[in-house]
């Protein structure tokens, strides 16, 4: 009898440890939001992705990452069923942190309202009777819910932030409000159009990126660690140098 529980105390032992190293985690991310993700023709690059690479390689994991619309990314990570975790430049939020388990914060972030150069937009209050295109689900979209209504019609909602870029370019909005580090980006390829962008930190507080996993998630454990000496080494730093710059 002795015998027989210690064979299948090591059955079990080793199949553990077996199925913890040979997993592939599968990580979910919006690759429309340059530089924090985007596709690069078949291949998924930015910032999140680069940062991922890291942290995953310090955890000593195996992944592969997966490009999922926002909404699909958001829906399916909660369920936890075909993805581990989503990376996506994904701000915690109160409201997220009910649905969603996070990781310790990896990088600081505001929304920034993009204009045509000489606009009489100047601030947040200025969007009110304006249309304003925007990501729907994030938290752009939330902010300018709160500050012009449930109900206003001057925000247009876009499956993807490249969408809301469209918009304005084909005159179709007065501003796209995003992420600072996309924007900008987008100021940067874009200089002919002769847009600006303008931060109104009244309006527009620090937001901070984490991966986000389903609720009880074993990997953020196993992530948090890894991502503290990440965010303590010239990896970061260099990782940071090369998408978003000084
Ligand atoms: N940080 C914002 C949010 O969490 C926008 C993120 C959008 N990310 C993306 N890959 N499209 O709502």
């Amino acid at each position: 009898l002795a015998l027989v529980l210690v064979l299948s105390g090591c059955g079990k032992k080793n199949e553990d440890s077996g199925s913890g190293s040979d997993k592939v985690y599968r990580i979910a991310s919006d690759a429309t939001y340059p530089p924090m993700e985007n596709m690069d023709k078949d291949e998924i690059v930015g910032f999140d992705i680069d940062f991922l690479k890291a942290v995953m390689d310090e955890a000593g994991l195996k992944y592969e990452v997966k490009n999922v619309g926002w909404d699909a990314l958001l829906e399916s990570v909660k369920q936890g069923t075909e993805y581990d975790a989503g990376i996506s430049a994904i701000t915690i939020t109160e409201e997220r942190k009910q649905s969603y388990d996070f990781s310790v914060p990896y990088f600081e972030s505001t929304n920034m309202i993009m204009v045509k150069e000489g606009s009489d937009i100047k601030s947040a209050k200025d969007l009110q009777g304006k249309k304003i295109a925007l990501q729907s689900g994030t938290t752009a979209d939330e902010l300018m819910t709160d500050i012009l209504g449930k109900d206003s019609k001057g925000i247009k909602r876009f499956e993807s932030n490249a969408l809301a870029f469209m918009e304005m370019d084909s005159g179709g909005a007065d501003a796209v409000v995003a992420d600072i580090a996309v924007i900008q980006e987008y100021l940067k390829n874009n200089a002919d159009k002769k847009y600006t962008g303008i931060l109104d930190r009244d309006s527009f507080t620090s937001e901070y990126y984490g991966i986000a996993f389903p609720k009880g998630s074993e990997l953020a454990e196993k992530l948090n660690p890894a991502i503290k000496k990440v965010l303590e080494s010239d990896k970061y730093k260099e990782i940071y140098g090369k998408w978003i710059g000084g």
